[in-house]
């Protein structure tokens, strides 16, 4: 008989405060000037990781620790945040679009069968983020998806593309949208009228996630649906080509474009009995865009016409708002999370960040569900994040405010766990700006530091971990590890993340003497840290939980 009750932990007493902090983008790695963890002035997790061994170690947040298909995917926010809020490891979307593809399922699923309806008399309409990065999209996923989709009949099937050099190097674009190009040829070749027809980079197009900015998503609608952007193409390649060299603007921030016939008339708006699928497996940038796309009542900007289409996600991206209500590959079903079984047995949380990543903490955290468990049990607060810029020029970000709120929320002896997540060393690390990013690191470090001041007050526990690396590479590297250079003799910049594993402390005054890292987990990874959080609020986790991490010993 299932039951939510957690049993009490034999050692250790219920009641304590925890301040859970998630630097993002925050891993170990050996120390050198491209590394800004390093090079930033960051005492607070210096001296946790000096202070006491046993309440200091590593966890592993890539690949296969974190549910991703091989161990040479870097970690993301998504899989990190999944795995620390939920405990275990799912196979996640990027693994279960691989099975769906690789073993037919795709084309067979209800989701496939919805959209063919539309193969005879519309166009197939793909969009989403073109880049094998492994984070939101892949662009070997994608090129299966065209080859299946035209063996099932599609005969005019549109793409709208968006740049990445994000989750992969900048001016990678190029290469991508060739091979795309080249495979649409291929198609063509066999009678499928099949061609790119608008896009943007992922930044300033269609991908803002938390509703940042709405702009970003008219833009995507204009140039996808509407068929209407600044600037027009004869084809992907000469669009991001030509963006790159006379805007200036990188493979994140081109400017949406639409791709034009002879007559200069787009190739590819989205017009009624159309079938559209977009075709990122991650959520949180393609939430706003599925809502456009299907909700018959929708303010956000105004759409000017809204096509009567069949429209399915790659996956569901909503398990609570059954958003798309359509999807060709069922998404992980991450229940039984720690933050719903802490609800139930009488833990008050409190969580926060700003809204460039306030869904991490929450949305994430809690198995891809949007809303808390119980109103009266949970406060989750957002503070507004600075729109239209990159983070680079506010490198700081919100991370004061942030650490305000939890130090209020820890102080106002209200809540048991108080989570929050810090942006800095992500957001920034991202823009590839060095300088920044050591800021950035800086200014993280100095939250941290409120964070622990507050528990150290009310006698609490404080828990600091990161979800996966950025900020401590900041240069891509040969197999040696030394840094690689472009064809005119400059560093190449990762804005990506990395394969680092990331710092686990544990301490403050509330937690109980003897209690230390275990060390016979040595593997251990982020799906280790619900256990050991619930045994830290008094409680044993569910038998099916990864291991904690923690033991008590007599002393
Ligand atoms: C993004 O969406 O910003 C990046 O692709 C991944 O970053 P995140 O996983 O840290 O959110
Ligand atoms: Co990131």
């Amino acid at each position: 008989e299932f039951s939510w009750k957690l049993a009490d932990h034999p050692k250790l007493p219920k009641g304590k405060t925890i301040g859970l902090v998630v630097l993002d983008g925050w891993g170990e790695a050996n120390p050198d000037k491209y590394n800004c963890i390093h090079v930033a002035e960051t005492p607070t997790m210096d001296s946790l990781k000096k202070g006491a061994p046993e309440k200091w170690r590593l966890v592993r947040a890539h690949g296969t620790a974190v549910g991703l298909p091989s161990e040479d995917d870097m970690g993301n926010s998504e899989v990190g945040h999944n795995a620390l809020g939920a405990g275990r490891i799912f196979a996640q979307g990027a693994k279960l679009v691989d099975y769906a593809l690789a073993s037919g399922k795709m084309f067979e699923g209800e989701g496939f069968k919805y959209i063919k309806e539309s193969f005879d008399a519309g166009t197939l309409h793909l969009i989403g983020l073109l880049s094998d990065g492994g984070v939101h999209s892949r662009l070997d996923q994608l090129l299966l998806l065209l080859k299946g989709a035209s063996e099932q009949g599609a005969k005019r099937i549109r793409v709208h593309i968006l740049t990445d050099g994000r989750d992969v190097l900048d001016g990678s674009s190029v290469g991508f949208v060739e091979t795309l190009e080249n495979e649409l040829a291929n198609l063509r070749e066999k009678g499928v009228d099949a061609q790119t027809a608008s896009g943007g980079g992922r930044m300033y197009v269609t991908m803002d996630r938390y509703e940042n900015d709405w702009g970003v998503i008219k833009r995507g609608w204009d140039a996808h649906v509407l068929g209407e952007a600044p600037y027009k193409f004869r084809s992907g390649l000469e669009a991001v080509k030509r963006l790159r060299e006379e805007t200036g603007a990188n493979d994140q921030y081109l400017p949406p474009f639409v791709i034009v016939d002879e007559n200069g008339k787009p190739v590819g708006p989205v017009v009624d009995g159309d079938a559209v699928v977009t075709i990122n497996f991650r959520a949180d940038r393609m939430v706003m865009l599925a809502k456009a796309l299907e909700y018959e009542n929708f303010d956000k900007f105004d759409r000017v016409r809204f096509p009567k289409i069949r429209y399915a996600g790659m996956l569901q991206y909503d398990g609570e708002l059954l958003l798309p209500s359509h999807y060709l590959v069922a998404p992980p079903e991450i229940e039984r999370t720690s933050g719903e079984y802490l609800v139930h047995n009488g833990v008050r949380t409190f969580a926060c960040s700003e809204t460039v990543k306030f869904g991490h903490v929450t949305f994430f955290w809690n198995g891809n569900r949007s809303g808390c468990f119980n109103p009266e049990m949970e406060e989750y607060l957002e503070i507004p994040s600075d729109s239209g810029i990159t983070f680079n020029v506010q490198p700081k970000m919100k991370a004061l405010e942030i650490a305000e709120k939890a130090r209020d929320a820890i102080l106002s002896r209200k809540f048991h766990q108080v989570r929050v997540n810090l942006p800095n060393s992500d957001m920034v690390g991202h823009t590839g700006d060095i300088e920044a990013t050591v800021v950035a690191c800086k200014a993280a470090d100095e939250a941290v530091k409120m964070i622990i001041d507050a528990i150290e007050q009310v006698g609490g526990i404080y828990v600091v971990t990161a979800d996966h690396g950025n900020a401590e590479d900041m240069v891509k590297r040969n197999k040696k590890g030394a840094p690689l250079l472009d064809k005119d003799g400059n560093i190449q910049i990762l804005t990506s993340h990395t394969l680092q594993p990331v710092p686990l402390a544990i301490g403050g005054p509330g937690l109980a003497p003897g209690v230390r890292f275990r060390k016979d987990v040595p593997n251990g990874g982020l799906a280790n840290v619900a256990a050991t959080v619930m045994n830290l609020h008094g409680f044993e986790a569910p038998s099916d939980y990864e291991p904690t991490l923690v033991e008590v010993v007599d002393n």
